[in-house]
């Protein structure tokens, strides 16, 4: 199964798909091809749809996961959140916990991510290595913030610019993970550093990830540091990091106009409905975004969100939608199962370059849901129905297998191997 469009779940019940041996998807049939000469990999009645796409998440955040989520954003980052990302100076603690996130997301079914790490140069290169260890394709950025983090987690505009380079040089070797610059948000960065960044990413051709218009406070301190920019988003522009396929976490204050320069400028919202709830964010406006055509994407901003699986952030989604849903009077229409897993999936996919769900041309990225593990339904379910229930219930003891970037990283399944090719394990 899989979620071509925002409306569409296509379901191919026992269909098959064609590999080459580069684990590019050649086709997707309705059934498995009878006598082909190829190695197969027999899943039997498991669910096997598109991976989890997380576009936005604190690595440096992980240990503090679950805990300390009783003050607003600006209060959250100076108490807890810029001590916990300090730790990451000790190279040892960080290739620990970087191991560890690194095996949870895989085994999650999540396979491309757009991350955020600390400032730490050194850091920051343990864990691409670590996701390319585990399997975990996709964005990690060195994270600049020059100004106003207290005295824990510091870096001068100088270093930030020289660490920048060093780390750029660095990453130069890595098959699946790829560098993406990451202005932390405008209060962290200085105007001389924002302009640098922004003349680096026109320079190098690199994307661009950071946050807006999350909270109140927030929002009103941006205002003060820029009382030239009428919106959060002209901070940006302003530098030249505001264009194509730039990341924006949160949104959940964008107004029309707002709204209307992200779909302009193609400008990808990563929607982080847990964490705009834990923190108090508020709720941010997707089924009106969708409707006016703005790129909306899924992220478990752990550690504002509390969940790191993206099958329960993509079901968060559905209950912070329901909230606005019920706020209106139900003139807000919620996400569906389907629709909020293409934001968590393909809408994510897409941003790497591989769109409509089973993207053919694409190496691909799959996850294998054994459903039989769940309670045993009162009667036959159909596909959709076993769909639903996987993503509302599925962890990784449901996940039997994992497949990102044409190779299989988790699990396995029986392989039957090609005629005349007695090797192929
Ligand atoms: N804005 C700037 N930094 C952060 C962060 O670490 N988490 C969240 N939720 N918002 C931010
Ligand atoms: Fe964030």
């Amino acid at each position: 199964m899989y979620s071509p469009t925002l409306s569409e779940l296509k379901t191919l019940p026992h269909g098959a798909l064609v590999l080459d041996e580069g684990g590019v998807l050649r086709d997707v049939l309705p059934h498995a091809p009878a006598g082909a000469d190829a190695e197969v990999h027999d899943y039997g009645d498991a669910l096997v749809m598109p991976s989890f796409v997380d576009m936005h998440l604190h690595a440096p955040q992980y240990p503090m996961l679950g805990m300390g989520m009783d003050l607003p954003l600006m209060d959250w980052l100076n108490t807890y959140t810029f001590r916990t990302e300090a730790r990451f100076a000790d190279a040892d603690y960080a290739r620990r916990t970087y191991r560890r996130l690194a095996r949870e997301l895989i085994t999650g079914g999540t396979t491309r991510v757009c991350m955020f790490s600390s400032l730490h140069t050194d850091a920051t290169l343990i864990l691409m290595e670590e996701l390319e260890r585990a399997g975990v394709t996709g964005y990690v950025g060195k994270v600049n913030m020059d100004r106003n983090s207290g005295d824990a987690l510091r870096e001068t505009t100088e270093q930030s610019k020289r660490e920048t380079l060093r780390w750029l040089d660095a990453c130069a070797d890595f098959r699946h993970i790829r560098p993406i610059l990451t202005p932390r948000f405008t209060p962290s960065c200085t105007d001389d550093l924002m302009a640098w960044l922004g003349a680096l990413a026109e320079e190098r051709g690199l994307y661009v990830q950071s946050h807006l218009s999350e909270n109140g406070g927030e929002i009103a301190l941006v205002k003060e540091l820029h009382p030239d920019c009428s919106q959060y988003w002209e901070t940006y522009a302003k530098y030249g990091l505001w264009k194509d396929h730039t990341v924006m976490a949160h949104c959940v204050h964008s107004d029309a106009r707002e709204r209307e320069a992200l779909r302009r400028h193609n400008v990808v919202v990563a929607h982080c409905a847990g964490s705009n709830i834990n923190i108090c964010s508020g709720v941010a406006p997707v089924r009106t975004m969708l409707d006016e055509g703005v790129w909306v994407t899924l992220g478990s901003d752990i550690a504002g969100g509390a969940q790191l699986a993206m099958n329960r952030v993509i079901t968060m989604s559905i209950r912070a939608s329901k909230i606005l849903h019920m706020k209106t009077d139900g003139e807000t229409a919620f996400l569906t199962v389907n629709e909020a897993y293409y934001l968590g999936s393909t809408a994510g996919h897409r941003y790497f370059g591989a769109d409509g769900g089973f993207a053919v041309g694409q190496p691909l990225h799959a996850i294998v849901v054994d459903d039989s593990v769940f309670a045993e339904p009162v009667r036959p379910l159909d596909l959709r129905e076993r769909f639903e229930r996987s993503i509302y219930l599925m962890d990784p003891g449901a996940i039997c297998a994992v497949w990102s970037d044409g190779r299989q990283v988790v699990g396995g399944a029986p392989v039957v191997p090609g005629k005349g090719d007695g090797n192929n394990n």
